[in-house]
């Protein structure tokens, strides 16, 4: 579905991501993690067509999209989410998410067409919208439901999930995880996940790529990446043997 080569972008001499390579097949969860500026958020911007690459290809259903601009990958199938949620403060939640409907897709769909996607998408998410709901009343975790809702009404194929649970209590941060996997399987959508919390992505994601410094340093398996000296080093340090627990523990829901 999507073909990563020797991927970088460079912010005048500094280079954010150092040519990364990597591979994703259609229904596969992945998993993209890394210390805090190691390019996580800078790939996603890449694939979704905010930034230009300095160098390398993203290829997307066999056409190569690096350089396309956000309008342009969304049109193609591509949805995100932003790390952090900006919905517009003065329309109703499903204002939002029918504008995002609206003019997320490549081919016209009408104003009508349009809502009813924006109610879908907001129903599968199970967030409130029939009452004409505003965003002012919304906490951190509906406001990331908004955000999916969002990037859902757009009908992509794959999904970059930019997530920081970090705002998030512990069954709000179980939802989330939930809602990625029930997304998959309701929609069939292929998922990159960017998230912080390793004891909730480990046990959803089926690989994981693990980025420091803008390069690629451990690829695999949850368990594999878990147990890889170099990851534990620069990243998981003293919760490694917790984080292991987590990849081995993974739910069966996981699993296709
Ligand atoms: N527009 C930009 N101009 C200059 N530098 C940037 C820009 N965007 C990102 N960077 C730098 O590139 C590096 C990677 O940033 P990025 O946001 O991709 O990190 P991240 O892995 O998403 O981090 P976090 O986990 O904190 O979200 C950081 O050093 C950041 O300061
Ligand atoms: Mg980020």
């Amino acid at each position: 579905m999507l073909n990563v080569q020797a991927l970088t972008k460079k912010f005048g001499g500094f280079t954010a991501v150092s040519s990364i390579s990597f591979d994703l097949a259609e229904g596969e969860i992945l998993g993209l993690i890394g210390p805090n500026g190691s390019g996580k958020s800078t790939t996603f911007n890449l694939i979704a067509g905010l930034y230009a690459p300095t160098a390398g290809s993203i290829r997307f259903q066999g056409r190569e999209i690096g350089g396309l601009s956000a309008t342009q990958v969304c049109h193609a199938g591509i949805g995100r989410t932003f790390q952090i949620p900006r919905p517009f403060r003065k329309l109703s939640v499903i204002e939002n998410v029918t504008l995002a409907a609206y003019y997320g897709q490549a081919g016209r769909v009408s104003e009508a067409e349009a809502r009813r996607q924006a109610a879908d998408a907001l129903d599968l998410i199970g967030l409130p919208h029939a009452r004409g709901e505003g965003i002012d009343g919304l906490g951190a975790a509906a406001l990331k439901k908004l955000e999916m809702a969002r990037a859902l009404a757009t009908q992509p194929r794959l999904l970059l999930a930019d997530e920081s649970l970090g705002g998030l209590d512990e069954a709000e941060m179980e939802q989330a995880a939930d809602m990625l996997r029930m997304i998959r399987r309701e929609r069939n959508i292929t998922i990159i996940w960017v998230e912080h919390i390793m004891g909730v992505l480990m046990r959803v994601v089926d690989r994981v790529i693990v980025l420091d410094h803008g390069e690629i340093i451990s690829a695999g398996l949850p368990a594999e990446v878990a147990a890889d000296p170099k990851v534990i080093e620069v990243y998981l340090g003293s919760d490694a043997a917790e984080v292991q627990e987590h990849a081995r523990g993974r739910d069966d829901g996981a699993r296709r």
